[in-house]
């Protein structure tokens, strides 16, 4: 399968003109019933209209029951295997592969002209037992086969591969997960990502984690940094993997886009990979209706895949966290997600901020560093800036700054949209975050 799907293009113009519009020039002569009908009448038709894609998790076990498969062929056109290519179920054993179940999916989805993510190569969960015995430089080897034998049988098929899953502690250190794989050395993902390349060069490399998606949590900068550091040193990665699993504990942020657009600012690609969002009902709705606005206002969040066809079909079925009931029935967040990637919906992605800020690294010096920020969505905005302990404010321009340490406010000052700051290390190499409010 090659890769077809290129960046989001702009919506198309006429995706703008209001629904009473339309209805009337469909009335007055049915010249645009065609363009009516690519307004997008099922997920993976709404999210082409601006060439992206919309996905799925897929379980093997379930594409025997038409129920299930009817639903997820007639809406998404990305498909993720939940389980079937994780290193468990492709290397049972040592330098044995297993590729049955992964492969049906594969040929479900070719035969169904979908896409499909490849899902994971590297991972401190779901390995078999006889990995998780190893340690060292035989588990360094044993975990570099695994990339490359895998990625190498699905060569050409895979349009994203998950290369690393989770490699982040959650809390506040920022630091890795401690696991056998990061036990063999720091240098363990960039290798994964390498070997990834060799076998598949042209699947995109995807880094992906869990809660990662407020843009001040420590684990979102600690991968920020990582993804900064790759394309800074030339190390092979093209995506960067947003999870997204929410609920009452772990909600979505009201800095989600910003976390999108700061990803894709260091120029990679943005996925939501496995959206799934506990509730029903509005709030339920509103929520993914928030996600979808804040990928479709970053043109390098490229789809969408949330983690299961029906709420009874998810790792947190109680939860009823996906957009199809037991029964196959649409849900308000149905049909929210789907207005929201016709371009409808009312609400700001970011509510309660009107405006968004992107932070991005730039020049950096043994001593201090710059930080380029850029808002969209208004032209007022007060944009809070929270340093890392010891950083202090060295310089500013194109805004007025006030704080020298701690939590800095910048303001306009007449020269637009886009300002910088420098700071001082003072021993703390970390990226300062970003928060939009309109006063
Ligand atoms: O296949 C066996 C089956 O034979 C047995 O009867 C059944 C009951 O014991 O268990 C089945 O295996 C389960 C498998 O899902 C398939 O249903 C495993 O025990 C169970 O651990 C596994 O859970 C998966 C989980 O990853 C494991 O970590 C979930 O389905 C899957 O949705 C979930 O997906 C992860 C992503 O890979 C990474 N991000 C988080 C996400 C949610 O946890």
């Amino acid at each position: 399968m090659t890769r077809t799907l290129t960046s989001p293009r702009p919506r198309r113009r006429l995706r703008a003109i209001s629904l009473a519009t339309l209805t009337a020039v469909v009335l007055a002569g049915g010249v645009a019933a065609t363009t009516a009908q690519a307004a997008g009448s099922t997920l993976q038709a709404a999210a082409a209209e601006s060439g992206r894609y919309f996905g799925t998790a897929i379980a093997a076990n379930k594409l025997s029951e038409s129920a299930y498969t009817t639903i997820a062929n007639r809406e998404f056109n990305m498909v993720t295997a939940e389980n079937e290519m994780k290193i468990d179920a492709t290397e049972p054993n040592q330098n044995q592969f297993n590729y049955t179940n992964g492969d049906r999916i594969v040929s479900w989805a070719r035969s169904n002209g979908k896409q499909v993510r490849g899902h994971t190569l590297a991972w401190h969960s779901q390995q078999p037992g006889w990995m998780q015995n190893m340690s060292g430089s035989a588990l360094r080897s044993a975990m570099l086969n695994h990339v490359t034998q895998v990625a190498t049988h699905y060569r050409g098929q895979i349009h994203s591969w998950d290369v690393v899953n989770e490699a982040f502690q959650d809390g506040s250190s920022g630091a890795r997960r401690d696991s056998n794989l990061q036990r063999t050395g720091n240098d363990w993902i960039e290798a994964a990502f390498r070997a990834a390349r060799a076998a598949d060069p042209n699947a995109k490399l995807c880094y992906n984690d869990y809660n990662t998606d407020d843009w001040s949590h420590a684990k979102t900068q600690a991968v920020y940094n990582l993804v900064r550091d790759f394309k800074a040193r030339g190390v092979p990665i093209d995506c960067v993997g947003l999870q997204s699993h929410f609920n009452a504990q772990s909600p979505v942020p009201s800095n989600y886009q910003t976390t999108i657009s700061s990803f894709a600012a260091l120029g990679v690609d943005v996925q939501i990979t496995e959206l799934d969002i506990e509730g029903s009902g509005t709030a339920q709705a509103d929520n993914y209706r928030r996600v979808v606005q804040a990928c479709l206002a970053v043109s390098r969040c490229t789809g969408i895949s949330v983690w299961g066809v029906r709420d009874t079909d998810s790792w947190r079925a109680s939860g009823t966290p996906l957009l199809f009931d037991g029964s196959g029935n649409k849900k308000a967040a149905y049909t929210s997600t789907l207005n929201a990637l016709n371009g409808g919906g009312t609400g700001n992605p970011d509510p309660g901020t009107g405006c968004t800020v992107t932070v991005s690294r730039a020049n950096e010096w043994s001593d201090r560093f710059n930080v380029s920020l850029a808002v969209s969505g208004s032209s007022t905005w007060r944009v809070s800036i929270q340093t890392q302990g010891g950083q202090t404010l060295q310089n500013s321009w194109n805004a007025t700054v006030s704080g020298t340490s701690g939590t800095l406010t910048a303001t306009p000052n007449g020269s637009g949209n886009n300002f910088g700051i420098t700071l001082y290390k003072n021993g703390n190499n970390n990226n300062p975050t970003a928060t939009c409010t309109v006063p």
